[in-house]
């Protein structure tokens, strides 16, 4: 099938490749001059495992195009998805200017009958907004749907996600493109759930606000575990052996980050807000999570007391592993709150160095993980890099001054790192 893409941030241009590579012919459209530049020329501006390879060879296939024109995008393809960013305001509602301004050029480039999907987050509703901008921005008076079709994907896992989804959810108003949508999702053999547009853009904040829900819950836990000797990952493991329960997101940490947990929950609250219900288990989560950041600092503090004049190494910058993402990181708040008590720090990060280089001043950054705790008082594990367990763990005790180390992902077996002979905190344990 021929289809257009609009925007190529993380879900754009990881849902346009994949689509070429099973097949379809696709054009990737973005603003962003210098952008679709270095993509024409086969770089990639994100880091996301497998993607360079699959762009690369359906670039070379013919099945994959980047352009600037929005007009070439929808002139060649019966289905246009917008992707485009929803950031957060100020007040926690999303911004969707971006939305709107796709949905006003999609409307003026088409002269015959297009599908027009909505893959962006968005809040429930928005949908008929959608679809009311095009009828009136269309010159050419022609018939259009309008889909909601949420993704998925989770960062640093985005092309396995897109390949091997556990659903697809098709929001429609009438039963017209459904046929169109069952073809292109056809080689992804993925259950499809057909639903009205409503209901398909709330699948996606009802379940993001869950997942979120589920770690803030697992953290809340990890209190309890402190204060009477349990351990997080001993419940965890016995919570999640329970298939109602299920055993993913029950990774007690510093608390969660991303582009998208924080931004949903804060929107998720805003919609109930104003469809007049006032969503207090989401503020418990929010409260929770920031919480969780709070009592891992004081951990830090109480351990070594005054931190000025402290240097502390910490390992991991990206809020997760497997991106180079650094938007809303837990790791970055960290290494901002640890240099306001006046630590001065060394870090390291396998892939998000460069772009935490915009957000982080005054640190050194280490190129070797094994020698971030060079000459530290202390050192801090921020994110969950499969990498950090295969830490030289010896080496490190000898580098610091102290052997003190803050593990706030739980990478590493208590009792195992106390025979080695660390002062060990994590969480819950
Ligand atoms: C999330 C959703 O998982 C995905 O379906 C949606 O499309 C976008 O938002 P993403 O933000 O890429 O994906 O990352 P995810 O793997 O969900 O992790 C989010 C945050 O939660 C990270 O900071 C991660 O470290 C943290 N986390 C995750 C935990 O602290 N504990 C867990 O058990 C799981």
């Amino acid at each position: 099938m021929n289809l257009t893409l609009i925007g190529t941030g993380y879900v754009g241009l990881v849902t346009g490749t994949c689509f070429a590579e099973v097949g379809h012919r696709v054009i990737c459209v973005d603003n962003d001059a210098a952008k679709v530049k270095t993509l024409q020329a086969g770089g990639i501006p994100i880091y996301e495992p497998g993607l360079e390879e699959l762009v690369r060879k359906n670039t070379a296939a013919g099945r994959l195009s980047f352009t600037t024109s929005t007009a070439e995008g929808v002139g060649n393809s019966d289905i246009i998805f917008i992707a485009v960013p929803t950031p957060p305001q100020d007040d926690g509602s999303v911004d969707l200017s971006f939305i709107e301004k796709v949905a006003r050029e999609i409307a003026g480039a088409m002269t015959i009958y297009k599908i027009v999907v909505d893959k962006s987050t968005v809040p429930v509703k928005t949908g008929d907004k959608v679809a009311e901008t095009i009828k009136r921005y269309c010159k050419a008076k022609v018939e259009f749907d309008v889909v909601s079709n949420p993704e998925f994907l989770r960062e640093g896992f985005a092309v396995e996600d897109l390949m091997k989804p556990d659903r697809i959810v098709i929001g429609v108003k009438s039963q017209r493109p459904v046929p169109a949508l069952k073809e292109v999702y056809a080689p992804f053999k993925a259950p499809l759930i057909v639903t009205d547009i409503n209901s398909a853009e709330l699948i996606k904040h009802a379940s993001n606000s869950f997942l979120a829900l589920k770690i803030s819950y697992i953290n809340a836990i990890s209190v309890l575990c402190e204060a009477t000797g349990a351990n997080v990952q001993e419940v965890a493991h016995g919570m999640g052996m329970d298939d109602r329960i299920g055993k993913r997101f029950l990774n007690a940490s510093l608390g969660f980050g991303g582009s998208c947990f924080p931004k949903d929950l804060s929107a998720f609250i805003k919609i109930a807000e104003q469809v007049g219900y006032d969503f207090g288990l989401l503020k418990e989560v929010q409260k929770i999570n920031s919480e969780q950041m709070n009592r891992f600092i004081k951990k830090i503090v109480e351990t070594l007391w005054v931190l000025k004049d402290k240097k502390i190494g910490v390992l991991g910058l990206a809020f997760k592993q497997n991106t180079d993402d650094v938007r809303m990181s837990p790791a970055i708040e960290l290494c901002h709150r640890l240099q306001k008590e006046g630590a001065t720090l060394n870090v390291y990060d396998p892939k998000a160095m460069d772009k935490a280089r915009a957000v982080l001043n005054n640190v050194t950054f280490v190129q070797d993980m094994n020698a971030v705790a060079e000459g530290c008082d202390a050192i801090v594990i921020a994110t969950e890099w499969e990498e950090f367990k295969k830490l030289d763990l010896e080496k490190v005790r000898k580098s610091l001054t102290h052997p003190i180390m803050f593990d706030g992902r739980n990478l590493f077996d208590p009792a195992e790192m106390e025979r080695l002979g660390f002062i060990y905190k994590s969480v819950g344990r």
